[in-house]
């Protein structure tokens, strides 16, 4: 089949790739000259494990292109795919979708007859509907269809999750969307992939309560890890046996420093503003909450941090590991890593951040913390060590070595990634969050072995890499 793919962003270009590497012809589409320009040259423009190697073979096999002319899409094009951002409107909680917007508008006068639109970028419940009414109005004579087929794939994990999915969900309007949605898919439902074909209103709130569920269950244990401090339990023992129940799960029930990035926080905001307009922002309202729990983490670690330096920062020299905001992600938006750091930074400490990858992100995004291109330079003479991203890198460190480096050897693991007992028997004063003083294990769920995983430097020991 020929499918366009606008917007080239971690969904769009992986979705383009993916879509090539499976034997359709594909057509990616950008406004930013740039980005298409890497992405022709083999050169992903973000980093994302397993992706260049997918792209490569997408452009090899000739399947693969890329244009800026919406023009050039719409003659080429039967499916055409909408992978734009939808960020958080500025000063309100509500979607900003004007990226979905103008690529209706771009589209729809180049449309050939027939022509099937369809919507990957998580959006309000109610979009596919006014969009088809905009392209109705727009291209009158097109025949044009409008479908949505929200994505549900991880940073990190965004080729795996694009080739295997736990299920391909669809919203259609027409038996021929349909029967066009399962050709399309074909290669990737012969593995047995569920296929859940639904209206379009179903289909966007698919996308929108699965990541406001993942959020609040995130937030759950965030919350049980307060609990948990204010009476000396141990919260990793508490994720471990509530995860033991199969109607639980262990996954996503990791606490720490909480979520961020490009999407779980603003796809709750998002669904509280679309409520709000539907008159059952009652129904949600618990999402403020799951919301807050996430937020106050952030505020718990630089509280926590302070009173590890004596009740001040003044003075003090901190070294924070990490910047991304998760593992195997050069993604530094809304960076719970960043924040703590800014926060701290703020507070009066000299603060210096390492990241394996995330490092040209971070400094665009906060140009005044200081940051440091290996463990040991980001760490010489601090005071304190705080570790905010899970890479598997820090995993690898050499605690009795980083003692050597440091000013005062205490580390606060915000992450509860890190084998605490090691590092005591290193010298180091230990801390988490969640967790008695003299925690007795490391236990983070098992993670697959990344294949482009970062260099270890001076400090490490060993290889591998976390979700
Ligand atoms: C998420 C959804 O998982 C994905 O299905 C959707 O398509 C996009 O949003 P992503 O934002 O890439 O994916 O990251 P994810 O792995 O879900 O992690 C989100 C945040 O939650 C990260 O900041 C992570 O550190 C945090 N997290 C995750 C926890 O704090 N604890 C956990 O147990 C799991």
């Amino acid at each position: 089949m020929r499918l366009t793919v606008f917007g080239t962003g971690y969904l769009g270009a992986v979705h383009a790739a993916c879509m090539a590497d499976i034997g359709h012809e594909v057509l990616g589409v950008d406004v930013d000259k740039e980005k298409i320009a890497c992405l022709a040259d083999r050169r992903p423009p973000f980093y994302e494990p397993g992706f260049q190697e997918t792209l490569v073979r997408a452009l090899e096999s000739g399947r693969l292109r890329f244009t800026t002319s919406p023009a050039a899409a719409g003659q080429f094009g039967d499916v055409h795919f909408i992978c734009v951002g939808t960020p958080q409107r500025t000063g309100s909680f509500g979607a900003d979708l004007r990226h979905v917007d103008a690529v209706v508008d771009a589209l729809a006068p180049h449309l050939r007859p027939g022509g099937l639109i369809v919507g990957k970028s998580t959006v309000p419940v109610g979009t596919a509907s006014r969009i088809t009414r905009r392209i109705r109005a727009l291209a009158p004579t097109a025949d044009a269809d409008v479908a949505w087929n929200p994505e549900f794939l991880r940073e990190g994990f965004a080729v795996q999750d694009t080739l295997r999915p736990h299920r391909l969900v669809v919203g259609v309007q027409s038996g021929r969307a349909d029967l066009t949605m399962r050709r399309l898919y074909a290669p990737i439902l012969r593995s047995g992939v569920p296929f859940i074909s639904t209206d379009p209103a179903t289909a966007e709130l698919v996308k929108m309560a699965a990541n406001s569920f993942l959020a609040a269950k995130i937030s759950f244990i965030n919350a049980m890890a307060e609990v948990c401090d204010a009476t000396g339990a141990d919260v990793m023992t508490l994720a471990d046996a509530l995860g033991c129940d199969p109607r639980i799960g262990r996954r996503f029930l990791n606490p720490g420093l909480g979520f961020g990035g490009g999407c779980l926080p603003k796809d709750i905001r998002a669904l509280s503003a679309r409520a709000e307009e539907l008159g059952v922002d009652q129904a949600v309202s618990f999402l403020h909450q799951v919301d807050a729990i996430n937020t106050r983490q952030r505020q718990r670690t630089v509280d926590l941090a302070r009173q590890l330096v004596g009740g001040s920062f003044a003075g003090r020299r901190i070294a924070v590991l990490g910047a991304a905001f998760k593992p195997n992600s050069d993604d530094v938006r809304d960076s719970p890593a960043l924040d703590v750091a800014a926060r701290i930074q703020r507070g009066g400490a000299q603060v210096c951040v390492h990241d394996p990858v995330a490092i040209d992100n971070a400094k665009t995004a906060h140009p005044s913390l200081e940051f440091a291109a290996d463990v040991s330079r980001a760490c010489r003479s601090a005071d304190l060590v705080l570790h905010l991203t899970e890479w598997q890198h820090y995993a690898q460190i050499d605690p009795a070595r980083l003692a050597s480096i440091v000013r005062t050897p205490t580390i606060l693991d915000a992450r509860n990634a890190l084998d605490l007992e090691l590092w005591r028997s290193a010298g180091w004063t230990t801390r988490a969050l969640g967790r008695p003083e003299d925690a007795p294990r490391v236990a983070a769920e098992p993670q697959p072995l990344r294949s482009r995983a970062p260099a270890a430097d001076e400090l490490s020991s060993a290889g591998g890499s976390s979700d």
